[in-house]
């Protein structure tokens, strides 16, 4: 399968968002990452309902919602109904995780389960059955523009053999400093879907620049 790439509006200019998503419905974007941030697991404060159901109202791609936010169990059904189609926690933020992801997808949406860069992938082990994504996160998450943490590397490795020895259907998506040089070797470590803030709205042409990560690697 052709890995996804999904650009996150973080990035993007908030007084014309309407331009930047119509740039990703006519992009090769397979889905649009939006970063929910609550001041509280993480040190900023990004955007709510409103601005999900307004984009929601435009938007040609599947809603990618990564919640970086305290006690996500309250509004599950909120993020729903505004139009999440792919809803992910941090594993750090929910104690019954597995109620959790279960809450998700009985909502009809996917179920992801992001790390932080210091939380081992071995802690996933007995997750990998109720989830249909893990995001590691390669940057400790709160803002967009960081420098991407090498040891990532050895994270995704790590992860997909235990998805693929256990045969499980979970995506490994990435998320914080991906750009057009590390795409290649992230997907060959294994990667399924790609986020990238600045690195698409602060080129030249966006657009163009998301067909390069959706082209980083050759077909086989
Ligand atoms: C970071 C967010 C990311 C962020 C990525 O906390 O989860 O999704 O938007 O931005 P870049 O690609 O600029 O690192
Ligand atoms: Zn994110």
């Amino acid at each position: 399968m052709l890995h996804l790439v999904s650009p996150s509006l973080l990035a993007a200019d908030f007084a014309n968002l309407e331009k930047d998503v119509l740039m990703v419905n006519k992009s090769q974007a397979d889905w649009l990452h939006l970063d929910i941030m609550d001041g509280v697991f993480v040190p900023n404060i990004s955007f709510g309902f409103p601005i999900i159901e307004s984009v929601k109202k435009i938007v040609e791609k599947p809603l990618d919602v990564h919640l970086m936010i305290v006690d996500p169990d309250r509004y599950l059904s909120r993020f729903c109904d505004a139009g999440a189609n792919i809803l992910t926690v941090q594993y750090e933020a929910c104690p019954h995780l597995q109620r959790t992801v279960t809450e998700i997808r009985n909502l009809g949406m996917k179920a992801g389960v992001a790390i932080n860069p210091h939380t081992p992938v071995s802690l996933l082990k007995n997750i990998l059955p109720f989830i249909d994504m893990v995001l590691i996160m390669t940057v400790n998450p709160g803002f967009g523009g960081q420098s991407f943490i090498n040891e990532s590397y050895n994270k995704i490795s790590e992860l997909r053999k235990m998805i693929d020895t256990g045969d499980y259907d979970v995506m490994i998506e990435v998320d914080g400093g991906i750009n057009i040089k590390n795409a290649t070797p992230l997907i060959e470590s294994g990667v399924n879907v790609l986020v990238a803030g600045n690195s698409v709205f602060s080129s030249d042409d966006p657009e163009v620049t998301i067909m390069r990560l959706k082209n980083c690697v050759k077909q086989s």
